[in-house]
């Protein structure tokens, strides 16, 4: 009985919790959206903006295998081109994913690196969001690989937003600028300067989902997007089964994400 009475309180607490958990997630996925900042040369040349991912499988589904780049800053800067999220509940937290579609990817160096389609990611955690919600740590996705920096380890912006840096070939996603401008794992430029040409992602979120979401996310043909799976059929789709990186912790050039990551490969 002594153990039942301890227990109902917080059965009390977790039912409250379960009653509005649903429309709050849409709300913390506002909150939290990343910050997206990119190289004073993007939107020149073949150095894309993010691509509205719709827009991109229906000219594929019509048959137009043309390249598309998104030049035009304004759509970015005016929130008509949509970030992707979904979220999950993982213990007491809430993991957050956010992903940024691009239509064509620049070689990183003098000749090597390009393709069409590619997407990126950016994850957030919420420790103990029904209670007393706060982000810790951030995971920073980029060249097939990604770490996870903590707190005081990433910018933020209004308080509750993760920075993210865009390189400006490949458009991985890191927490600091620079570069070096080599197709090196943490070298594709990075620098804002002073266009500071940004993306306030909370302006266009869509969420990710296999029923009753936009056309392209029910779809599982890799050849729309040249080879890639989409978000929704990735193996990290489980957001809770998420590790904090992948490859060398030494700097090497291949994937080395370990190298900047805070909590290692550790559970994110
Ligand atoms: C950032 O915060 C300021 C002050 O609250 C607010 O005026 C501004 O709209 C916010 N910026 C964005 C992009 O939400």
């Amino acid at each position: 009985m002594k153990g039942m009475r301890l227990s109902l309180p917080l059965l009390f607490l977790a039912l409250v919790g379960l009653g509005n958990a649903e429309s709050d997630v849409s709300q913390f996925a506002r909150d939290y959206a990343p910050y997206l900042r990119f190289d004073s040369k993007e939107g020149e040349g073949n150095l894309c903006f993010p691509h509205n991912a719709q827009e991109f499988f229906e000219a594929r589904k019509s048959g137009d295998w043309s390249r598309k780049c998104n030049r035009d800053y304004d759509s970015v800067a005016g929130g008509s081109i949509p970030t992707y999220w979904h979220a999950m509940t993982c213990g007491y937290h809430l993991h957050i994913a956010y992903w940024n579609f691009y239509g064509y990817n620049e070689d990183c160096d003098c000749c090597s690196g390009e393709r069409d389609a590619w997407w990126e990611f950016i994850v957030v955690k919420i420790r103990d969001w029904t209670l007393s919600p706060h982000m810790h740590e951030v995971m920073f996705g980029q060249k097939n690989g990604w770490y996870t920096r903590i707190p005081g380890h990433y910018e933020t912006f209004n308080t509750t937003h993760p920075v993210a840096y865009i390189g400006k070939s490949n458009h991985g996603t890191y927490h600091d600028d620079g570069g070096t401008g080599t197709c090196c794992y943490y070298e594709d430029f990075r620098n804002p300067g002073s266009p500071n040409k940004h993306m306030v992602t909370w302006d266009n979120l869509i969420e990710l989902k296999q029923e009753d979401g936009e056309g392209w996310m029910a779809d599982s043909n890799i050849d729309w997007w040249h080879g890639l799976k989409s978000p929704i059929f990735r193996d990290d789709w489980d957001l809770c089964g998420l590790v904090g990186c992948t490859g060398s912790s030494l700097q090497v050039c291949g994937t080395c994400g370990c190298h900047k990551s805070d909590i290692g490969d550790d559970p994110f």
